[in-house]
């Protein structure tokens, strides 16, 4: 079976699933009948997005979560596999970023963008791995960033960036040590551009910023992203998407 149709009845967990992307990946995968699992540190937002998918005939597992800590990533696992079982699909989107120089920036938002961009989504694909052995067919997509493979001067973007290039090179790493040992779990990445989300007004420390930014450069949808993930997850078994990188034709940087 290929398309969105070989996922149905399948469980996915989507990290980051509270808000913007991943609040609609949730969304849109619970409509092709996938049981999605999802993650974030805001429970309530999580409930509400469970009781949508429920209304419209869906299945969905919240799992209030914090990246940063690492016994809480150890009881997402716990808890998805003791109420569902294992993941056929990990969807590795929570991220976020801090504005900041390299010059002048500060220890704290270093530390909390390594932690959630780097360190919980190495965990996140090594504990989903291992749940996934003995699976026929199972993916991890990671979202990286159009920001992955460029610094872009004078934006506050320097230390964001690098953790998207970490997570390019972790996704290739991973994709690669399990091609080598003739594993059927696929890794793929999946690179936007400038998405409006709840992103901009967090990493401006100020919405209205934010709004300025997707003034200036019009922004693509989640929905926009979402299709992205939906394209690399219908790829037939035998096929690998190595890195989607995309972004809206607005997109002036
Ligand atoms: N928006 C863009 O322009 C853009 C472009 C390229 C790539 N991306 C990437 O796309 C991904 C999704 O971002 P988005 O744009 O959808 O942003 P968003 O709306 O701000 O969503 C970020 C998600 O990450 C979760 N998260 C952050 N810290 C967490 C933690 N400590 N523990 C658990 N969850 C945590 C948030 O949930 P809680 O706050 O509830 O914990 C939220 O659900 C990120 O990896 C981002 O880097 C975004």
């Amino acid at each position: 079976m290929t398309g969105m149709e070989q996922w149905k009845g399948k469980i996915c967990l989507i990290t980051g699933a509270s808000s913007g992307i991943g609040e609609e990946t949730a969304r849109r995968l619970a409509g092709h009948g996938v049981r999605v699992a999802i993650a974030a540190r805001r429970g309530e937002r999580l409930e509400t997005l469970k009781g949508e998918i429920e209304a419209q005939g869906g299945e969905a597992l919240a799992l209030t979560t914090d990246l940063r800590d690492e016994e809480s990533i150890t009881a997402m696992f716990a808890a998805l596999r003791e109420q569902w079982g294992a993941a056929d699909v990990l969807i590795n989107n929570a991220g976020l970023g801090w504005e900041g120089s390299l010059i002048e920036g500060k220890n704290a938002d270093w530390r909390e963008m390594l932690e959630v961009n780097v360190l919980a989504l190495s965990i996140c694909m090594r504990e989903a791995i291992a749940q996934m052995r003995g699976k026929p067919d199972a993916r991890i997509v990671n979202i990286a960033s159009s920001l992955a493979r460029r610094v872009p001067a004078g934006r506050g973007v320097g230390f964001y960036s690098a953790t998207k290039y970490a997570v390019r090179a972790l996704n290739d790493g991973m994709r690669d040590e399990l091609m080598i040992e003739g594993s059927p779990i696929k890794v793929s990445l999946v690179s936007p551009g400038l998405t409006a989300t709840g992103f901009h007004a967090s990493f401006y420390r100020d919405a209205e910023r934010a709004q300025d930014a997707y003034r200036k450069s019009q922004p693509m949808q989640p929905s926009d992203v979402t299709d992205a993930i939906c394209f690399v997850l219908s790829a037939p078994p035998h096929i690998v998407f190595d890195d989607l990188i995309f972004r809206s034709m607005g997109q002036v940087y």
